[in-house]
C-alpha cells in the first residue's frame, strides 16, 4: 500500500524497536532458567523499545502529543495530533519466551485514530491501516471474516489477571458466550487480538479494562477492515472507558447482545 509519510514513520518505528525487542527476546529464553528470572530485563527491554519509538516519531514531527505506556502523557505544541503507543504489547507473553507480542502505534487526530501500526516481530507481520485507506497484512489487503454463524465462530479476549476487578464481569461474559460459540481464545496481546479480526482470523474480539495504548492502533485496524467497533457499554467512547467490543458486520449485533447480556 502507498501509506503517507505517518504512516511510513510509524511503520520504520515500529521496526526499529521490533529488531531490539527481538534480540531481547533471544535472551529472556536464556534467562528462564535463573532464580530471579528475566522480570527486570524485560522491563528494561520494554523501556528502550519506547525510547527508540519516541526518539523516531517525535524526532520526525517534533510538535505532536505523546501518549506511551512506559513513559506517560505529554502535550505537544500541536494540540490535535498525538501518538499513542504501546512498545511491547503481551508483556507476560515476552517474560515467558512465548513468541506472540507486538508493537503498537497509533496516531490520533482531533480525537479520532487516523494510522494505525500492529507489529509482531517474531512472527514478521506488520499490520497498517490509514483511514479511508483500509488494512494491510505484509502489503495485503485484509478484510474481516464473512463467518455469519455463532456456532462457527472463534472469539478473542482478555480475562483479568492479578486480583484485577473486571474478573467477575469477563466470567459471566464466558458462561454467556462459551455455549454458543466455536470457542474463546485468550492469548495475552490485546493489540494482536484486534489485528486477528481484521485478518479474519478471529471472528470478533471483547476486553474489559483495558488501556488506549493496548486497543488505539488495533481499533483502526478492524474498522479499516470493515469490521464494527464500540464501547461494551452503550454510548461509552472505548478508548476512554477501556473496555471494547469488535466483530465482523454480520455477527457483531448478536454478539454484542451476548457481551452486553441483553
Ligand atoms: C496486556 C495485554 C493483554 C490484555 C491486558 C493488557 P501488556 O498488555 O494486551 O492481552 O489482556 O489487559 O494490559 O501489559 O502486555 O502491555
Ligand atoms: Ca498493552
Amino acid at each position: 500500500m502507498q501509506g503517507s509519510a505517518n504512516l511510513n514513520l510509524m511503520i520504520k518505528a515500529a521496526r526499529k524497536a521490533g529488531r531490539s525487542l527481538v534480540k531481547d527476546f533471544r535472551e529472556v529464553e536464556n534467562l528462564q532458567v535463573s532464580s530471579k528470572g528475566p522480570g527486570d530485563f524485560v522491563s528494561k527491554a520494554d523501556r528502550e523499545a519506547e525510547r527508540i519509538i519516541k526518539e523516531e516519531l517525535l524526532g520526525g514531527r517534533p510538535t505532536y502529543g505523546w501518549l506511551g505506556e512506559e513513559t506517560g502523557g505529554a502535550d505537544g505544541e500541536d494540540p490535535t495530533r498525538r501518538w499513542i503507543v504501546d512498545p511491547l504489547d503481551g508483556t507476560t507473553n515476552f517474560l515467558h519466551g512465548l513468541p506472540h507480542w507486538a508493537v503498537s502505534i497509533a496516531l490520533q487526530h482531533k480525537g479520532e485514530i487516523v494510522a494505525g501500526v500492529v507489529y509482531d516481530p517474531a512472527k514478521d507481520e506488520m499490520f497498517v491501516a490509514e483511514k479511508g485507506a483500509g488494512a494491510w497484512l505484509n502489503d495485503m489487503r485484509i478484510r474481516v471474516s464473512g463467518r455469519r454463524h455463532m456456532i462457527e465462530a472463534i472469539f478473542a479476549t482478555g480475562v483479568p489477571f492479578g486480583g484485577r476487578g473486571t474478573l467477575p464481569a469477563t466470567l459471566q461474559d464466558l458462561a454467556r458466550l462459551m455455549p454458543v460459540c466455536a470457542g474463546v481464545r485468550r492469548w495475552g496481546s490485546a493489540a494482536l487480538d484486534l489485528a486477528y479480526v481484521a485478518a479474519g482470523r478471529y471472528d470478533g474480539y471483547w476486553e474489559r479494562g483495558i488501556n488506549a495504548w493496548d486497543m488505539a492502533a488495533g481499533m483502526l485496524l478492524v474498522r479499516e477492515a470493515g469490521g464494527f467497533v464500540s464501547a461494551i457499554r452503550e454510548g461509552d467512547d472505548p478508548l476512554e472507558k477501556g473496555a471494547v467490543i469488535v466483530g465482523n458486520g454480520e455477527l457483531f449485533e448478536g454478539f454484542r447482545k451476548i457481551i452486553r447480556g441483553e
